[in-house]
């Protein structure tokens, strides 16, 4: 401000605590026009983090932040919607949209959250069956999750795991407490979003749909294949019932 680079109404403000409103007034800092809040344009972005980046809008330490997966020109104003651990991969969006974040993050939302787990050794069934059930990571109350094992080898175990709340570091606590640490996790989806074509490392913007069925009614069940499969089986029941119903009544 000192330096004459801020201007109000063209004329340029150097008295530090001088008064002026966005709404009313022409506010421009070095050349750039400031926007009333509210009138600000929301962006919305994907991204497919790579392990090694801080979900986090700065960082003291100059770690390598999430935003810097994207160029300069669309970073800026973004924060990450929630977090994803240094070294997990994967979904991630990213908004100057403060309404948004705050849908997408809350408990109450209760929007689901997949990953893909990749565990130290077999966990016994039995394990498993307490992260179903719930189980205590650290002093804390009970979380529990959606988990299916996908396949597992003589040393390593793959489990999909939907989350519906989102406990810092939930996925790595809940296999630490069963005692099958987890080397690789990555998130697959948010809701029903999902993206097979975003390879790591890159972005995307979201469309107006995609933003508004995750600001939408709360998606508390995920369009897997396998209840997609069991709604057209439920669908192809009822046409056959219906269509021999009819059947029927024209013998
Ligand atoms: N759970 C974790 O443990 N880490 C993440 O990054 C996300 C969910």
């Amino acid at each position: 401000m000192l330096r004459g680079e801020v201007t109000v109404n063209g004329k340029a403000v150097k008295e530090l605590g001088t008064k002026a409103d966005p709404n009313q007034d022409h506010i421009k800092v070095r050349g750039k026009l400031i926007s009333p809040a509210g009138t600000r344009e929301k962006r919305y972005f994907l991204i497919n983090k790579l392990r090694g980046y801080l979900s986090s809008a700065a960082d003291p330490k100059n770690r390598p932040l999430v935003a810097h997966l994207l160029p300069p020109s669309a970073r800026r104003g973004l924060h990450p919607v929630g977090r994803l651990d240094f070294n997990t991969e994967g979904l991630l969006l990213l908004t100057n949209d403060g309404e948004f974040t705050r849908h997408i993050t809350a408990a109450k939302s209760r929007i689901p959250k997949v990953y893909l787990a990749k565990v130290k050794g077999m966990p016994p069934d039995k394990a498993v069956e307490r992260l179903r059930r719930g189980i205590a990571i650290d002093d804390e109350r009970k979380v529990r999750a959606e988990v299916r094992m996908l396949r597992e080898s003589k040393t390593n175990a793959w489990f999909e795991v939907i989350l519906h709340e989102g406990r810092n570091q939930q996925v790595r606590r809940m296999f630490d407490a069963i005692g099958h640490s987890v080397i690789k996790l990555v998130r697959t989806r948010i809701g029903n979003l999902e993206e097979k074509n975003l390879k790591p490392g890159r972005w995307r913007k979201l469309n107006e749909r995609e933003v508004k069925t995750l600001k939408g009614p709360h998606q508390t069940r995920i369009a897997t294949k396998r209840n997609i499969q069991s709604k057209t089986r439920q669908r192809q029941t009822k046409t056959t019932t219906r269509r021999r119903r009819e059947g029927g009544k024209r013998v």
